[in-house]
């Protein structure tokens, strides 16, 4: 039940992955809440809901700022919401638990669009622009002892996920996954993941995955 502008991503079983896996492990409770990439809010919202004991919730695009602000406040959230690339809004500051549904999808190009709904998925040629991205630089906001929650489609592989986040000294592990048929975005680039070995011929499932990575 969230408003979603026209261009602001509509929360989707990626969204509810990292949700679930928050909820169930209590990994919000009391903590300082930061949901990067933020969409309709659904994280940040979930996360408010979840007993945290701040949240704040960033995105590069002016519409799902105005949708989360909206959103947080329809639902009673205490959500603050800042606009901008990534971290850089939120500087300097440490949060107990960051969340994260990035653009993960495999692009044509490695031109990140700005003014588009495609800002939502497209990630550049291996799908982990922004991937690559949060992995490097999560350690600067995150907290002695806070986690990371980052969902994304092995089809950009875990592996590399799992392999950036430890070279920052974090401890991370898949906490979840779940086989689901391609959305209307994959099947359009079937050809194209085929053609550049990202899926197998025919391959019309992916499997996401939430990883988990904590900061000792
Ligand atoms: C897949 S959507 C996820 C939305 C929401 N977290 C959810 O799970 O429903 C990815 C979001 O990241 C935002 N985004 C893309 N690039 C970004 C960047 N460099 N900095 C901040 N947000 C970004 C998009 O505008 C979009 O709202």
């Amino acid at each position: 039940m969230l408003l979603r502008p026209p261009g602001v991503y509509r929360a989707e079983g990626d969204t509810e992955m990292v949700t679930d896996v928050m909820r169930r492990g209590g990994f919000a409770l009391g903590r300082d809440v930061l949901d990067v990439g933020t969409g309709s809010g659904a994280l940040a919202i979930a996360a408010a809901r979840a007993g945290a004991g701040s949240v704040t919730a960033v995105d590069l695009s002016l519409r799902s700022v105005a949708a989360t602000w909206l959103n947080s406040r329809l639902h009673a959230a205490a959500v603050t919401v800042r606009r901008g690339d990534l971290f850089a809004p939120v500087a300097g500051r440490r949060f107990g638990l960051v969340v994260a549904n990035p653009p993960y999808v495999p692009a044509p190009t490695d031109r990140l669009p700005r003014h588009r709904k495609a800002r939502c998925w497209d990630a550049g040629p291996d799908g982990r622009a922004l991937l690559r991205r949060i992995c490097a630089g999560v350690t600067d906001v995150l907290a002695p002892d806070g986690d990371l929650l980052l969902v994304h489609s092995a089809v950009c592989d875990t592996d590399l996920t799992l392999d950036a986040l430890a070279r920052v000294g974090l401890v991370p592990q898949v906490l979840a996954k779940a086989t689901v048929p391609f959305g209307p975005v994959m099947r359009a680039r079937a050809a194209l993941l085929e053609s550049r070995g990202l899926i197998g011929p025919g391959e019309r499932e992916e499997e996401l995955v939430v990883v988990g990575a904590h900061r000792d």
